[in-house]
């Protein structure tokens, strides 16, 4: 009989034998497993871990201050951030091919990461403290299914470092969240005392509004698109929609122009695409039949609000054909 207490007690015990006293790394998304798997470690052997937060630039407005504040707050955790969105930016200037934007925002994000453990090892190693030994994921039990590991198979991703990378960084894994399904998931962070907005939030990419900017990603455009997007993110939670919508791009399509009349003048501005889909696993989704009204109040309060965007539209494709982020 599945019980979150019962599980959380369990893991601790299993980490804290597993750790012993070295120390322990953890890369924190903004997401549900990466939030669960450092909490429930932290939970286990405190400031023996410190926890890796990559700030690429490309996070949706408030994501960073969550985790570096109400995270924080409510776990205790040690956490160390890294301020990289200019390093991506640079490495993005000029692109528009989305999966040219997703392998550079991955290999920044690794390179990003790895210079924080390289500087964690090297200062434990000073120190003449105990070495930084293991790493932290958030593997769920779909994960490992899919990756052809059945339960209780050994560490199917371990030695995930092997080939290309320093000898410094050939951590052995901690991967509490193996057995478990998302919503087992999300019952252990409450209550462990994550607060809502991480544990309840929707999916959201890894490269995060990178590939939400329909060509080149700028700083200006970045800002649009926040701003259009946590008007629309705003309006559906008041709405009470969200656990109706699987998640809502928020697209914007910053090469197409349009005229617009506002103000006491015409505008050529752009569009922000909705994309809220209803899904069970993102394999599949069809487009969700939003109310007009809360339509009406997010277009009204984008164009008025968010400058340089003078019309919204919304995405009514099913996937298929259509994939649920635009690019
Ligand atoms: P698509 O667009 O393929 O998206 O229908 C399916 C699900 O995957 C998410 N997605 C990504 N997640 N890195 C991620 O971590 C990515 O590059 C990426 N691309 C899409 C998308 O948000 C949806 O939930």
């Amino acid at each position: 009989d599945w019980n979150s207490g019962n599980v959380i007690a369990e893991q601790i015990e299993r980490i804290r034998e597993q750790v012993g006293d070295a120390r322990v790394i953890s890369a924190l998304s903004g997401g549900v497993d990466s939030a669960v798997s450092t909490a429930l470690v932290h939970k286990a052997i405190g400031d023996q871990l410190t926890a890796v937060f990559v700030d690429h630039g490309l996070l949706r407005k408030g994501e960073r201050e969550q985790v570096e504040k109400d995270y924080v707050e409510s776990t205790g955790v040690r956490l160390i951030t890294v301020d990289a969105a200019d390093t991506f930016l640079g490495h993005l200037a000029g692109v528009t091919d989305p999966e040219e934007k997703r392998k550079i925002i991955g290999r920044e994000f690794i390179r990003a990461f790895e210079k924080v453990q390289l500087d964690l090892v090297a200062e434990a190693k000073a120190s003449g403290g105990a070495a930084v030994k293991f790493l932290v994921q958030g593997t769920l039990y779909p994960d490992v299914v899919e990756s052809g590991g059945g339960a209780g198979t050994a560490n199917i991703k371990s030695h995930h470092n092997v080939g290309g990378l320093p000898d410094d960084l050939d951590f052995e894994l901690i991967e509490p969240l193996r057995a478990l399904f998302k919503d087992e998931v999300r019952a252990i962070g409450r209550e462990l005392g994550i607060p809502e907005a991480i544990v309840g939030r929707q999916p959201f990419p890894g490269p995060g509004l990178g590939i939400r900017i329909i060509g080149e990603v700028t700083a200006d455009r970045l800002e649009i698109l926040r701003e259009a997007d946590a008007i629309a993110r705003e309006e559906l939670t008041k709405a009470g929609l969200d656990q109706e919508i699987w998640q809502c791009p928020v697209v914007l399509l910053a090469d197409v122009r349009s005229v617009g009349v506002q103000g006491d003048g015409r505008t050529y501005g752009h569009p922000i695409v909705l994309r809220p889909v209803s899904s069970e696993d993102a394999m599949t989704a069809d487009w969700t039949r939003l109310p007009y009204d809360v339509l009406s109040k997010i277009s009204n309060r984008i164009t008025n609000g968010v400058r340089d965007v003078n019309r919204v539209v919304l995405d009514v494709t099913s996937k298929p054909p259509g994939t649920i982020e635009w690019e």
